[in-house]
């Protein structure tokens, strides 16, 4: 065969390759990304996504993204291009189409600290079954009595020990409050005692490796965080045992029936692995979450007293009824008529955006709004910053719980449901939402009844992302007794 006859017989599939790599590059010429800015090889834009910035505010790099871009704009992040939306209808519409054209994605890390089995990572069925267990653990009945009651007495024991005129970190002991109150809830692990000190502070050194950089090298913040990741589990795995041993011995007591432990091992049959990582997650989900919320309705209504005002009115009633009716709990009635509590409650959530955005991918070729997604694509939700969106609600910088009078006082003919997502929503809505809810409108019960309070030195919630008032809140307190 000559040159040309070789020639000859290839040029089809010569020509057949040319159609194709034509093909592919009109479909690629022809998607229409976001516009954005793709940033440095790898590292793309995400130091400055991650540079902190004040929690009430949606920080300097996304505000200019969204002058350059408009509220839905292409980037590379955590090392990996990446879809970032400010926008109201897409957020929705990303979180509704959980499981058919977006997944939930959190970056290895966290898995690698949270577990495999994690319900924060775990897609499709399995995470599903977790869910299940979790929403039967939360669900309403044992809100109205076991929780709400709970979280009243580890109210007044944070309470009782602050001391008039003296300065403390608020955020520390609301964080004292939310941890104790999962500690008992999970394992029937009770304030005080020294293996719920122990395992506090192992959680603490946990927590710092789930926000740091996760880079596992000896003397990191992350690798420490595996090693004490490996510490709480072994704790964990300790209690399981004694827990079994009983259960077979029969002398388990009523309460231990009543906390997850004892629930999962009688009426799942989820792995002792499995059940490590749902406990931890659960910790992990419901326990600095609320805990940074209540520090944010200490700090926002110290800084509004017609607010404050209005809100011990509110107490004052339900606490002098109760008193004339000899009754001394706070029961779920209560809670509900906290009307005024619940407009603080949701604007000190909307104001203070403790969880920023959510993590998701696409995971079917989308197209919203004349836009291409990508199969593979990761998907930010960025559901703080339609919280501060001054298109959807009037003035959003202002603290004004009022506006909750009047369905969240968003603008246009939509309603708040649309806009105001603090816990998410479809298939992952925060499972403990009602939960935090009530903590919050318990602690701030208390609070306003029994205490004055300012700040003893400068501070404000920060976005890390995650967000935390840098030096933990300080502030002052005086007794005051109104009932
Ligand atoms: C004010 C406090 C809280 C906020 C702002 C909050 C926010 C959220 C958000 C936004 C999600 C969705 C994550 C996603 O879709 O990727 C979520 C999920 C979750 N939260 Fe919360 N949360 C709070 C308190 C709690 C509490 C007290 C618990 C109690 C255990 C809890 C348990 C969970 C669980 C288990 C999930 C995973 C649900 C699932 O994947 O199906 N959270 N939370
Ligand atoms: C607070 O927000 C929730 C949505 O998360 C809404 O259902 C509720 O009605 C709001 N509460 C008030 C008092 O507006
Ligand atoms: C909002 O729109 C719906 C239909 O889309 C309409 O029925 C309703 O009257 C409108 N409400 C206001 C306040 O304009």
């Amino acid at each position: 065969m000559s040159d040309s006859e070789l020639f000859l017989c290839l040029l089809p599939s010569i020509l057949a390759l040319l159609l194709i790599f034509i093909l592919v590059q009109r479909k690629q010429t022809r998607l229409n990304l976001p516009p954005g800015n793709m940033g440095w090889p790898f590292l793309g834009e995400t130091f400055g996504y991650l540079k902190p910035y004040s929690a009430t505010s949606i920080g300097e790099f996304m505000e200019n993204h969204i002058s350059r871009y408009g509220k839905i704009y292409k980037s590379n992040l955590f090392g990996e291009p990446t879809i970032v939306s400010a926008d109201a209808g897409f957020n929705r519409f990303i979180i509704q189409n959980e499981g058919r054209l977006f997944e939930c994605s959190y970056p290895r890390s966290i898995g690698g600290i949270l577990g495999k089995w994690s319900m924060l990572v775990l897609v499709g069925d399995m995470h599903r079954d977790m869910r299940t267990i979790s929403l039967k653990f939360l669900n309403h009945a044992r809100l109205r009595t076991h929780l709400l009651r709970e979280a009243e007495k580890n109210t007044l024991l944070v309470l009782s020990s602050w001391k008039d005129n003296s300065v403390f970190s608020a955020q520390d002991e609301a964080k004292k409050f939310t941890f104790n109150l999962m500690a008992k809830h999970i394992m029937s692990m009770d304030p005080g005692m020294a293996e719920t000190e122990q395992l506090k502070k192992e959680y603490i050194t946990f927590m710092k490796g789930v926000v740091s950089a996760p880079v596992n090298l000896p003397g990191t913040a992350y690798r420490r965080a595996l090693q004490s990741r490996s510490t709480v589990l072994k704790f964990i795995e300790r209690k399981m045992e004694e827990r079994m041993r009983k259960m077979e011995e029969v002398i388990e007591k009523k309460a231990e029936e009543d906390d997850l432990l004892g629930w999962v091992l009688k009426h799942s049959n989820l792995s002792p692995e499995q059940i490590l990582d749902l406990i931890l997650s659960l910790l992990f989900a419901g326990h600095e979450t609320s805990a940074v919320s209540i520090s944010l309705a200490i700090y926002f209504l110290q800084d509004s007293p017609t607010v404050l005002h209005q809100l011990r009115e509110e107490h004052l009633a339900i606490a002098r009824a109760k008193k004339q009716s000899g009754e001394m709990e706070l029961n779920w009635d209560d809670y509900k008529s906290m009307e005024f509590t619940h407009c603080v409650i949701n604007e000190t959530l909307r104001l203070g955006n403790v969880v920023r955005f959510l993590h998701r991918k696409a995971i079917n070729d989308v197209r919203y709004k004349g836009y291409d997604i990508p199969c593979g694509w990761k998907v930010l939700p960025v559901i703080s910053a339609v919280h501060l969106d001054s298109s959807v609600f009037e003035e959003p910088h202002q603290f004004n719980p009022w506006r909750w009078q009047q369905n969240g006082n968003v603008k246009g003919n939509t309603s708040t449901s649309n806009h105001f997502m603090p816990f998410g929503g479809g298939l992952r809505l925060c499972a403990g939402s009602e939960l935090a809810k009530v903590e919050m409108a318990v602690f701030i019960h208390h609070l306003v009844l029994n205490f004055q309070w300012g700040l003893a030195d400068k501070d404000q919630a920060m976005a890390f992302p995650f967000v935390e008032f840098p030096k933990g809140l300080p502030i002052k307190v005086q007794h005051q007794k109104l009932v």
